[in-house]
Order: structure tokens, then C-alpha cells, then sequence
């Protein structure tokens, strides 16, 4: 449409004059916000972006190839994918305590994304001199205004505040002044695939969260299986009502793993294996959630498939609990 065309145009223009011929990095996370920064700054400059993406392993299942495979493969851009993953999963053993593992994977994130960056500032007259990050407009009135000085901290969030300064860079943040919905616009008018654009929003910590207590590698592994299923379910059954897929329909659906095990049988044996609670809420702010009525033949579909399909998994629940009381992640 000509009023995106147009926005395109002249962010495409305002980026040109802001950085001239100056190197940019940009911390790519997979997430909707940094993607659609990152499109946007490469069709203005180029080359002249370079992506930094930390994979801390704890990522949903194949999501580090599909951002390589777009950014790289179809956008061209130039990505230093860094697999952190040992290093992660390494700082994470023995540790269960959640806001304990809340900092670990936000100030190790910070540690390796410092790390690149400063492999790329130091490369000479033609080192990186600015940071790009992905602020939308809520974020920008989240840290200015009083809802940051909440007395309690419920969970730390993961975010990179302050990192330009201390990288000596300046701040390059062109989707400031836009909403979510408008930066989903400016991401499909891009030539971002929709499907990617139009996610459920997805954690800094990732399944780091979403495995209670300890993380092992053992876990990620078949939550990431079982996670797969339920998204994939969540597209296919449609409400006969709207039309609508049921992942259209909820605001975040996912899988949370639970490091307990219980009996069940299969055939002629019994099993003794870990037990999956799918989660899907309905919300419009984040900050109040419903739990999403899904339909049971969907349930029974996915937990039919996960307990059949992820070996190590026998039994499936749902999580009928809304926010407040309950938040939306389980940690
Ligand atoms: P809760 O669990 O607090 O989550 O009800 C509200 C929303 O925030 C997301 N969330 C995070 N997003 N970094 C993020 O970028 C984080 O550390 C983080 N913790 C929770 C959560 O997925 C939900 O959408």
C-alpha cells in the first residue's frame, strides 16, 4: 500500500542521512521487533549492518536456522551467529531458582553480545560507531514512565538498556515512534514472511523460563518437540465461527516443561516419564490474561501426538489458571 510505501521511503532516507557511511551492528534476536529493524536498516544501508545473533540454545525448535535462513538467505544480510549454547546451558547447571536463572541468561546475553560487538568497533577507521535495537513506542514510554518504578520486581525482564554507552556507540532506533501493529505492517511491506511477523511473542530468557527449575539439555530437547506439536495444532484447527486459526485466536500459546515424572503404560510396559502443560492465554494488554477455551479436540489431538511422538513425555495437562493470580510464563 502507498501510505507503507511511502513510511519505507522516508525512514529508508532519515536512516541514510542519521548514519552516513558508518557501520551499524544490531542484536537480532528472532523476535518480531528486532527483525523488523534489522529488514528495515538493511534495505537503507546494506552492508554497512552487520547482525550479532546470540543463540543461547534455549531457542523454540529450528527457530536459530529460520533466522538465518532469512536474514542470510533471503535478505542478504550480513549475521555473525554466535552458538552460546554450552555456555548458557554450562552458567544455568545447578541453578533452579528462577529469578536466579532470569539473571544468568540476561547478564550472559549482555557478556557475549559485548563480546561481538567489540570485535566489530575495534576493527579500525571502518569500525562499527552505532548500536540499532528494535524500541517500539510502548517501550519507550514503559521506561520513561512510573510503571517502571514498581516496588516490586514480579520478574527481571531481559533487555539491554545502557549497552550503547557502554560500547561507546550511538543509537540508532528507527521503530521508535511506532505501535506493535504498525511494526508488523512495516515487516510484511519488507518482504518479511507473515508467519513470522504475526508470532506470539516469545521471552528474552526463552525456554530457559519454560523449564521449571534446572535446565538440562535433556529437557530443552523434548520441550522443544512437544512445543513444535502444540504450535502446530494451535495453526491447523480452525474456528468454524471466525474462520480463524486457534493460534490466530489466542494471544501466546506454549509448552512448559515440568521435571516430575509419573506412571503410564504403553503396550505391554510401564512408563515412568516426564509430564508437559500447555498454556494458552487471550489478552490485550499482557498484563491481565484469560485462559484460552480451546477447543477439547484439539487438546486431545496434541496430547495424543506429544505423548506419542516425544518419547520421554506420558502425560499432558492444561493450564487452567488466569493472570493475576497467575502470571503467564510459570517462572
Ligand atoms: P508474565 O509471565 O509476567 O509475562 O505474565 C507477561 C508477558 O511478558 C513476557 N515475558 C518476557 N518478555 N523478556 C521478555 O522479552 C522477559 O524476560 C520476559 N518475561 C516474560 C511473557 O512471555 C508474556 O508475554
Amino acid at each position: 500500500d502507498w501510505v507503507m510505501r511511502d513510511h519505507i521511503a522516508e525512514a529508508v532516507e532519515a536512516i541514510r542521512q542519521q548514519v552516513g557511511d558508518e557501520e551499524v551492528i544490531l542484536g537480532l534476536s528472532g523476535g518480531v521487533d528486532s527483525s523488523v529493524a534489522a529488514a528495515l536498516i538493511h534495505r537503507a544501508i546494506g552492508d554497512q549492518l552487520t547482525c550479532v545473533f546470540v543463540d543461547h540454545g534455549l531457542l523454540r525448535l529450528n527457530e536459530g536456522d529460520m533466522v538465518m535462513d532469512m536474514f542470510v538467505g533471503q535478505l542478504h544480510a550480513k549475521v555473525i551467529r554466535v552458538d552460546a549454547s554450552e555456555l548458557f546451558l554450562g552458567k544455568l547447571a545447578g541453578v533452579s531458582d528462577p529469578e536466579a536463572k532470569r539473571k544468568i541468561i540476561g547478564g550472559e546475553f549482555v557478556t557475549v553480545f559485548k563480546q561481538e560487538a567489540a570485535k566489530l568497533t575495534s576493527a579500525g577507521a571502518k569500525g562499527a560507531k552505532w548500536l540499532a535495537q528494535g524500541t517500539i513506542y510502548p517501550d519507550v514510554i514503559e521506561s520513561g514512565g512510573a510503571k517502571s518504578k514498581k516496588a516490586v520486581t514480579i520478574k527481571s525482564h531481559h533487555n539491554v538498556g545502557g549497552l550503547p554507552e557502554q560500547l561507546g556507540l550511538k543509537l540508532l532506533e528507527p521503530l521508535r515512534d511506532l505501535f506493535k501493529d504498525e511494526v508488523r505492517e512495516l515487516g510484511v511491506a519488507l518482504g518479511l514472511p507473515h508467519g513470522m511477523v504475526y508470532r506470539h511473542p516469545f521471552p528474552g530468557p526463552g525456554l530457559g523460563v519454560r523449564i521449571l527449575g534446572e535446565v538440562k539439555k535433556e529437557y530443552a530437547d523434548l520441550l522443544r518437540r512437544a512445543d513444535a506439536i502444540f504450535i502446530e495444532e494451535l495453526h491447523n484447527f480452525i474456528d468454524p465461527a471466525s474462520g480463524k486459526s486457534w493460534y490466530d485466536l489466542t494471544s501466546q500459546a506454549f509448552t512448559v516443561f515440568l521435571p516430575v515424572k509419573s506412571v503410564g503404560v504403553m503396550g505391554d510396559g510401564r512408563t515412568y516419564d516426564y509430564v508437559v502443560a500447555l498454556r494458552a492465554v487471550q489478552t490485550s494488554d499482557f498484563m491481565t490474561a484469560d485462559w484460552a477455551e480451546l477447543p477439547y479436540a484439539l487438546l486431545k489431538k496434541v496430547s495424543g501426538r506429544i505423548i506419542n511422538e516425544v518419547r520421554g513425555i506420558n502425560r499432558v495437562t492444561y493450564d487452567v489458571s488466569s493472570k493475576p493470580p497467575a502470571t503467564i510464563e510459570w517462572e
